[in-house]
C-alpha cells in the first residue's frame, strides 16, 4: 500500500513520484483519505524540489480525470480555448474570445475568479447587470452554437482535484510553482475539451512568475503537456511587469474592453489583443500570423467583434445595452485623486501591489467569502516611463465605501517609484513557446 508519509519523504529528498503514486495521492486527496497538512507538505516538498516533465505530466492527467471532463462533440467547428496566467488590468478573454468568435472560431470557455492580487473574468462579466455564468451545459452549448462564444464557470463536479489543491496552495505560499501552476491550469484546459489553446504567460512584478526564464519555463512545460494530450498549444509571454490598460476594477474593465473592441483602447492592451487574437485564429487554422492579425483588425473596425460580446452578453441574460453604451455603469460614490509626491519619471511599477491596492477598495476578495463591488478599482492615468510633476495625478480610486481609502491609497502609492532618469523602454510581448521551441521578440 502507498502510504502518503512516504511519498512526502520521497519528494523532500528530491525523488521523483510515480505514476502509481500520484494517481494514489490525488485520488486519495480528492476522496478526503489525505488530509490537508499532508498535501501541505507535499506542495512544499513540491515547491523546493521540483518536479520533473514526466512527473508534471503525470499529476496533470490525474487532476484533469479527477472530476467530470467535458465532451464538447456538440459544438461544429473548431473550438479554441485561450487561458492566461493571471494579471492586473488583464481584460484580454473579454476582448479576444468575440474577435475570435466574429470570425468563425467557437470559444466554449470555462474562466476563474479573481484570485490574490489577480483579477477573474468571472468576476468581470457579472458586473453587468443580469449577466449569468452558471449555465448548464445545454444552453452553454446552444449558446456558443448560436453567438460562437459563452463564458462561464467551470460546471459541476470539473477538476474537483485542483479546486481543493488552489485553495491549500492560496494559503500555504505555494502558488509559485512551475509545475503546481503548470498542472492547476492544464487540468482544467484539457478537462475543458476544447481542440487548441492559446496560452497568455504573463512576465514581471504583477505575474506569479516574476522572471522571463522562470515564465518561459512555466510556458514550454505547459505547451508539452498540450501537446502531449493530442492538442495544439502555443504560449505567448507578454508583460505584467506593468497593469494591462489602464482600467483595474470589475465595470470598469468591461468599459475599456469594449473600447478595445472597438479600437478606441489603450495601445498596449490593444497590441497584446491583437497578438493573442491572431494566435488564435492561426491555432484554427485560418491563415498565417500576419493573416490572422489582419482579419482580426478588420473584426474591431468593423463593429462585428462588438456586436459578437453583445449577442453573448445577451445571450447570458445580461443587458447588451451595457456594451452599446458603456456610460450605463454606475459609477463608483466615492472617488479620490492620488498624486505624484515628486517630480521625474515613473520607473517601476510593483503591479501585485496595484492589484492589491484594487482589491482593498472593493474590486477583490481579501477573503474567499467577500462580495465583490463591482464600481470599484483603480484608473490610471499615468504609467510606466510617464514624466510626472509633482501634484500631477497619478490615478483615479473609485469605491462605495469611504473607509477603504485611506489604507488603499498608501498602498497605491507605494507601489510606484518616481525616479530622476528616463525608464528603459519595456516589451509587450517577449517569446512565443511552440512545439518547436521559443522564439523570442
Ligand atoms: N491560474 C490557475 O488556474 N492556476 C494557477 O496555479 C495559477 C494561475
Amino acid at each position: 500500500m502507498i502510504r502518503m508519509y512516504d511519498l512526502i519523504e520521497k519528494k523532500k529528498h528530491g525523488g521523483d513520484l510515480s505514476e502509481e503514486e500520484i494517481h494514489a495521492m490525488i485520488t486519495g486527496y480528492v476522496a478526503g483519505d489525505i488530509p490537508d497538512y499532508q498535501m501541505s507538505a507535499m506542495l512544499m516538498a513540491i515547491y523546493f524540489r521540483g518536479m520533473s516533465a514526466q512527473e508534471t505530466t503525470y499529476l496533470t492527467m490525474e487532476m484533469a480525470h479527477s472530476g467530470d471532463t467535458a465532451d464538447l462533440s456538440g459544438i461544429q467547428g473548431i473550438k479554441v480555448d485561450k487561458h492566461s496566467t493571471g494579471g492586473v488590468g488583464d481584460k484580454t478573454s473579454l476582448v479576444i474570445g468575440p474577435i475570435a468568435a466574429s470570425l468563425g472560431v467557437k470559444i466554449a470557455k470555462m474562466s476563474g475568479r479573481g484570485l490574490g492580487h489577480t483579477g477573474g473574468t468571472l468576476d468581470k462579466l457579472e458586473s453587468i447587470p443580469g449577466l449569468s455564468t452558471s449555465i448548464d451545459k445545454d444552453r452553454f452549448f446552444e449558446i456558443v452554437n448560436e453567438t460562437g462564444i459563452a463564458i462561464i464557470g467551470q460546471t459541476g463536479n470539473m477538476v474537483p482535484a485542483d479546486k481543493k489543491l488552489y485553495a491549500l496552495r492560496d494559503v500555504t505560499a505555494t502558488v509559485d510553482s512551475v509545475p503546481l501552476i503548470a498542472s492547476s491550469i492544464m487540468s482544467k484546459k484539457l478537462a475543458a475539451g476544447s481542440d487548441a489553446i492559446v496560452l497568455d504567460v504573463k512576465t514581471g512584478s504583477g505575474a506569479f512568475m516574476k522572471t522571463l526564464e522562470d515564465s518561459i519555463a512555466l510556458a514550454k512545460e505547459m505547451v508539452a503537456i498540450g501537446n502531449g494530450a493530442g492538442r495544439r498549444c502555443c504560449a505567448l509571454i507578454t508583460d505584467m511587469d506593468v497593469p494591462l490598460g489602464r482600467a483595474v476594477g470589475n465595470a470598469m474593465e468591461v468599459t475599456e474592453a469594449v473600447q478595445t473592441l472597438r479600437g478606441q483602447g489603450p495601445a498596449d492592451l490593444t497590441e497584446v489583443c491583437l497578438q493573442l487574437a491572431s494566435n488564435m485564429l492561426f491555432m484554427a487554422e485560418r491563415g498565417t500570423i500576419g493573416e490572422c492579425r489582419a482579419m482580426a483588425e478588420r473584426a474591431m473596425a468593423d463593429g462585428s467583434a462588438v456586436k459578437v460580446l453583445a449577442d453573448m452578453v445577451k445571450a447570458q441574460g445580461g443587458d447588451p445595452d451595457y456594451i452599446y453604451d458603456t456610460d450605463r455603469f454606475a459609477q463608483a460614490p466615492v472617488k479620490r485623486e492620488v498624486q505624484a509626491t515628486a517630480d521625474g519619471y515613473i520607473t517601476h511599477i510593483d503591479t501585485e501591489g496595484c492589484g492589491i491596492a484594487a482589491a482593498m477598495l472593493g474590486a477583490g476578495r481579501i477573503k474567499k467569502e467577500d462580495a465583490i463591488d463591482y464600481s470599484a478599482g483603480i484608473y490610471l492615468h499615468k504609467k510606466y516611463g510617464d514624466a510626472v510633476k509633482k501634484g500631477d495625478v497619478l490615478a483615479v480610486l473609485y469605491t462605495s465605501d469611504e473607509g477603504r481609502l485611506a489604507a488603499a491609497e498608501e498602498k497605491f502609492l507605494s507601489s510606484y517609484t518616481i525616479g530622476d532618469a528616463p525608464a528603459a523602454e519595456k516589451r509587450l510581448v517577449y517569446a512565443r513557446v511552440t512545439a518547436d521551441g521559443v522564439e523570442r521578440f
